[in-house]
């Protein structure tokens, strides 16, 4: 348990509550050692991510991560700051892939602010987003004064088998959705996005029955708010899979109820975090929304669970979030007008109280709504 900075420590408290309620109906007991990251750890150790926390993290199932960064730490030079020490966790535990589900929900149609014929269509869209590369990791990045100029540079790098690991889960998750994939680049400009491109195209001749789409990601961010239904798994690089992600988020309500999965190509643990940040100006205020964090744990469940009662534990889970939404529980940045607005604790009792509830009585998890199904 990493709860890092900002709101990371309130999300992340619900997130376990509900973990631990939806383990223990599925008999699972689950052992948490909580460490420092972000912020945290600068203030308690002196750097982002210690030593201690990553052997920790190493010796983990899995890691569940609120989220690290705030203003405090904003003037630190950049391997000193708070972001850092994800980006440092990321590619010490071997992360290759982030999966960001992106689905609207029935009950929250009216908060989407995309347009209302659009909104009642609905999105299930599968982010996979690139980890371990491009901009984020690239050398030389470095910002230096000459002759009294400043100048920068960063560099986005990709290796071709770095491409293909993440587009081939690409094509494997879509083989058991809708069966698209659509890659998304700037190959009418980058390098690395013909070699992202040409990799893409090659690797879909090994899953004849996965459709493969190419999109520039100006063409992409535009579908993602005028016909996010035909979207089914969307993969990208590194800094294009941030910004969609993001958007995505604004496009089914909230930012707050986008979760996410790290996994790696090695067998050590994934790390689970909603895909928002550490919001400074929501911070020990209880309005943070903690969905995002609940479905992470749910995520975690279900990838680095054991098997089978891991996936139930999951799908108890999200059935219990749906149902508290479908009774009109909001946190603030999903609220609208009838709402029943709640704080962070309360929104994570009440998931957690939907798990127990559902554990006792109809003996197992209701299916979800997606409005597109
Ligand atoms: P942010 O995601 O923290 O906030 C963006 C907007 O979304 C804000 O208006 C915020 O109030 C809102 N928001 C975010 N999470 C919410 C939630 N759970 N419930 C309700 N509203 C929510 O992004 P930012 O403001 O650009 O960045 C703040 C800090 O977080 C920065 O230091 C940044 O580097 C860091 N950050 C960290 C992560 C991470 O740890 N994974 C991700 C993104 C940003
Ligand atoms: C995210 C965040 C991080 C990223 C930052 C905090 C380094 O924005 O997880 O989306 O850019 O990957
Ligand atoms: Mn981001």
């Amino acid at each position: 348990m990493l709860p890092g900075d900002g709101i990371g420590p309130e999300v992340t408290a619900a997130a376990v509550e509900c973990m631990r309620e939806a383990g223990a109906a599925e008999g699972l007991a689950i052992d948490c050692t909580y460490l420092p990251v972000g912020g945290d750890a600068i203030e308690q150790c002196g750097e982002p991510l210690p030593a201690e926390t990553l052997a920790a993290c190493r010796e983990s199932d899995a890691v569940l991560l609120g989220a690290v960064g705030g203003p405090k730490w904003d003037r630190l030079p950049r391997p000193k700051r708070p972001e850092s020490g994800l980006l440092a966790l990321r590619a010490s535990l071997g992360l290759c892939a982030n999966i960001r589900p992106v689905r609207s929900h029935r009950p929250l149609v009216g908060v989407s602010p995309l347009r209302a014929d659009v909104a009642a269509r609905g999105m299930d869209v599968l982010i996979v987003r690139e980890l371990s590369g491009g901009l984020y990791y690239g050398t030389p990045s470095r910002c230096r004064s000459r002759g009294g100029t400043r100048s920068a540079v960063d560099t986005m790098r990709y290796d071709e088998h770095q491409v293909e690991r993440v587009v081939r889960l690409a094509f494997q998750l879509s083989a058991r959705r809708r069966r698209g994939v659509l890659s998304v680049d700037k190959a009418n400009v980058l390098s690395c996005s013909r070699l992202w491109r040409e990799t893409a195209q090659r690797v879909a001749a090994d899953y004849p029955g996965v459709a493969l789409e190419h999109m520039y990601v100006d063409a992409a961010a535009a579908e993602l708010v005028l016909r996010p239904w035909r979207i089914d798994v969307l993969v990208t690089e590194n800094t294009f899979g941030d910004i969609l992600s993001d958007l995505a988020g604004a496009a089914v309500g909230s930012l707050g109820l986008l979760p996410s999965a790290s996994l790696g190509h090695s067998s050590g643990p994934g790390l689970f975090e909603p895909v928002h940040g550490s919001a400074p100006g929501l911070a020990g205020r209880d309005l943070a929304d903690p969905i995002g964090a609940i479905l992470s744990a749910s995520m975690l469940l279900m990838y680095s669970g054991p098997g089978e009662s891991g996936r139930r534990a999951a799908a108890r889970i999200e059935s219990a979030v749906m149902r508290v939404l479908d009774a009109g529980y909001r946190t603030p940045d999903i609220a609208e007008e009838g709402s029943k607005v709640v704080g962070t604790s309360a929104m994570g009792d009440l998931v957690r109280r939907a798990i127990r509830d559902d554990g006792h009585g109809r003996g197992g998890p209701a299916s979800e709504s997606p409005t597109n199904e």
